[in-house]
């Protein structure tokens, strides 16, 4: 499967929400699969992504943050693993930080995923990776960034935990360390940064993300020569279904090194 199909959704969902209010944008319609308040954005972005995969005879089986799983045809692979909108919270207050999220895998597993497309909105910078030939940006290929250290690094951390201090104190040896600390509010996208060198290291610690908001920036960041790790600095992995929630670490291998064992040991005063 070609990178066009994942290309092809984002801009079938780009179409779909340019005619959706700014208001309607908002409104909550349930609960999805993936646990998370359904919002109209949600759903338009979703319903686009699947009218495009009938349009083009897709067959294989696609995997939503909203919907769940639904099958096309009787083939169970590729699986496409869709966040329709990454940062909805963003979307509907008009931060202009949030994206689409698409990936292909040939199996169940998350390193089983070949390609993935994120989709800057509401810019249209487009990340892309397919395993062996790289990740770009648009039509310029990225290489993660090799900080000398994170002491003087610009460091991506994901700070909802929503009253649980255990994961805000261990989280915290990190904040305290790093030159430049943000929370921007797409985790796909934020692991895109990483692997385009703007961001120096990604960390969530809550053990609270998706396999929808992770699995294209997985394959992008892989081919961009970053680790992606779990908070243990074994390699991620995890099965791609909507049940699973993972925390993790992504940069390049020595940010990530240097970052977990601070945390192993807390921050230097
Ligand atoms: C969310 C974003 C956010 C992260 C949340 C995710 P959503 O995705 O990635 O950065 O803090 O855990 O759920 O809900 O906007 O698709
Ligand atoms: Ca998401």
């Amino acid at each position: 499967m070609s990178l066009a199909i994942l290309k092809g959704i984002c801009g079938s969902e780009v179409e779909a929400l340019s005619k959706l209010s700014t208001h309607l944008s908002d409104k909550i319609l349930g609960e999805g699969a993936g646990g998370d308040y359904t919002k109209m954005i949600d759903l338009v972005a979703e319903e686009a992504a699947i009218s495009y995969l009938k349009s083009i005879g897709f067959e294989g089986r696609l995997l939503s943050e909203e919907l769940g799983e639904k099958r096309f045809g009787s083939a169970d692979y590729p699986l496409l693993v869709l966040d329709p909108v990454d940062g909805t919270t963003n979307a509907t207050r008009g931060i202009s930080f949030y994206s689409i999220s698409v990936a292909a895998s040939s199996g169940p597993l998350l390193s089983d995923v070949y390609a993935g497309a994120v989709m800057e909105l509401p810019s249209g910078k487009l990340f892309t990776a397919k395993r062996g030939i790289g990740a770009y940006l648009d039509d310029k290929r990225i290489v993660v960034k090799q900080p000398s250290t994170l002491k003087e690094g610009l460091v991506g951390i994901d700070l909802n935990v929503q009253g649980d201090e255990q994961k805000m104190a261990e989280i915290m040896p990190l904040c305290l360390y790093a030159r430049h600390v943000r929370n921007m509010g797409s985790a796909a996208l934020e692991l895109c940064y990483v692997a385009g060198g703007a961001l120096d290291l990604y960390a969530d610690n809550r053990g609270l993300l998706r396999v929808t908001d992770i699995a294209a920036s997985y394959i992008i960041l892989k081919e961009a020569g970053a680790s992606i790790l779990d908070m243990q600095g074994a390699e991620l992995d995890c099965n791609l279904n909507l049940g699973e929630r993972v925390s993790l670490i992504a940069g390049a291998q020595n940010a990530c090194r240097e970052a977990l064992s601070l945390l192993k040991r807390g921050a230097p005063v």
